[in-house]
């Protein structure tokens, strides 16, 4: 029998629909509350609220578990590699080797920027932040590429998803090498994705970059964990812009302003500077906490929305950072040490335990992009790479879905009430 919730409201039973997710999750259907009862819901920061419904991916806050189309991140991580599960994320299944080949294909034959684009990286200042930038050159992009703003066209789809995830790098790789004068480095067809990516940033125009296969397995790595998480800030963004029937690029170009805050995205950069900062300072953990605990700093790339649980994406960073830093041949990263004492206290600290704190994928995966060379104000960018294929996923499947509707969310107006105009003689 199909299970209902029943709300009253001055005397009056009203039954709403429960629904049921494929993990067990329970949504009660409200979508008529309002005709109703005359009731809307309050909200804020959307806690309680399921703005969809969703196959792509699953999180159990609780017991930190997070799959792709079902598969476990750790398999993932450990199997598979960025591009692969952008495939996985996007059309919902692992591609056989045929639609893998497709896939790299177009990919490779969207890494380039018409020439004419390069020249609106000119426009910027030099130390512009490349967040910034990738926003305004996602909207850039759609000015060359409006032939493929067309929605419901499955070619056009998968040609302006494909863009995205390729230009994506090579857009930030440009914007890198803009900021520090340095000649463009146009991609390389015979590269894989993220071989192409270090290329791009490092290479010189007569001295090819050599790039490790720990560094690129490491790199791919940090991209594939970031690549989904479910309705977050920036993903809930691109759908809030996608249900007026924006393109992907715009959709895309939204979802990177919000990735930006500093609460979402920008975590990564905060992380690092917290952690520079602790170790110019000479100041000692234990201040640090207590900095934290009386609420004069927040402890960044700590805490999350849903996990209340370890983030399976810091567990794994967390394993990797080691790998990695032998490989570079780092012995000592002064960073990595600061950030597993203060793991190591707030874990035992009654004030992370009690709100269920624990380190998040952001706590690691700077430590690593710090290594691997990639500048400080590039983290967030890196984390955009990841995200566009969720982001991408995300919008396909809210186009698919016949009950999409343009989002509106309601509010309950607490202003004033009816008032005059005064005219400007007449004011205090
Ligand atoms: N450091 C110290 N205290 C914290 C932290 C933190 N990082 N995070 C939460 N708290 C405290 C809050 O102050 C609050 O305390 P209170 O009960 O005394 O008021 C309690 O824990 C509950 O926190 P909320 O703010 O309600 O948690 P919310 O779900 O709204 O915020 C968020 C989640 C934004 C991630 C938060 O934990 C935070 O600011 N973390 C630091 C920034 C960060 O790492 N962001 C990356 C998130 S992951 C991502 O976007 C990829």
């Amino acid at each position: 029998m199909a299970r209902t919730a029943t709300l009253t409201f001055e005397g009056k039973k009203i039954e709403f629909p429960v629904i049921e997710g494929s993990e067990g999750e329970l949504g009660m259907d409200i979508s008529k509350l309002r005709a109703q009862t005359g009731l809307i819901t309050l909200d804020p920061a959307y806690g309680n609220t399921g703005a969809c419904t969703s196959a792509i991916t699953f999180i159990d806050g609780e017991k930190g578990i997070l799959r792709y189309r079902g598969v476990p991140i750790e398999q993932l991580a450990e199997k598979s590699n960025f591009i692969e599960t952008a495939f996985l994320l996007i059309f919902g299944h692992l591609p056989n080797q045929e639609e893998a080949l497709r896939f790299r294909r177009r990919l490779t034959d969207n890494a380039h920027l018409h020439e004419d684009f390069k020249h609106h990286f000119q426009g910027f200042p030099t130390d512009a932040p490349p967040m910034a930038i990738l926003s305004a050159m996602i909207n850039t992009l759609a000015c060359f590429e409006h032939k493929f703003l067309k929605i419901g066209d499955n070619e056009s789809f998968e040609e302006a998803a494909a863009s995205l995830i390729s230009k994506v790098r090579t857009i930030a790789a440009y914007t890198y090498r803009k900021s520090r004068g340095l000649p463009y480095v146009y991609p390389d067809p015979n590269r894989r994705y993220v071989s192409n990516f270090l290329h791009m940033m490092f290479s010189r125009p007569y001295q090819d970059y050599h790039v490790d296969e720990d560094v690129e397995d490491a790199l791919n790595m940090v991209l594939l964990l970031h690549a989904d998480h479910e309705q977050n800030c920036s993903t809930s963004t691109v759908r809030m812009v996608g249900s007026a029937d924006a393109s992907l690029y715009s959709s895309a170009a939204a979802g990177v302003c919000a990735l930006w805050g500093k609460l979402h995205g920008g975590a990564n950069v905060e992380v690092l500077e917290m952690l520079e900062k602790i170790q110019t300072s000479g100041m000692s953990i234990e201040d640090f906490l207590k900095r934290v605990k009386d609420k004069s700093e927040l402890l960044m790339g700590f805490g999350h929305r849903v996990y209340k649980n370890f983030d399976p994406r810091a567990k794994i960073l967390k394993a990797a950072c080691d790998k990695v830093l032998a490989k570079i041949g780092i012995k000592n990263e002064p960073m990595l040490d600061i950030a597993r004492r203060l793991e190591e206290a707030a874990l035992k600290d009654s004030y992370f335990v009690d709100r269920k704190l624990y380190p998040n994928v952001d706590f690691y995966s700077g430590i690593i992009m710090k290594a691997i060379g990639i500048p400080l104000n590039m983290f967030t960018v890196m984390f955009a790479i990841g995200r566009m294929p969720g982001w991408i996923a995300q919008w396909r499947e809210q186009h698919a879905d016949k009950s999409t509707r343009i989002a509106r969310p309601r509010q309950i107006y607490t202003g004033p009430t009816l008032q005059d105009y005064v005219e400007p003689d007449k004011r205090a």
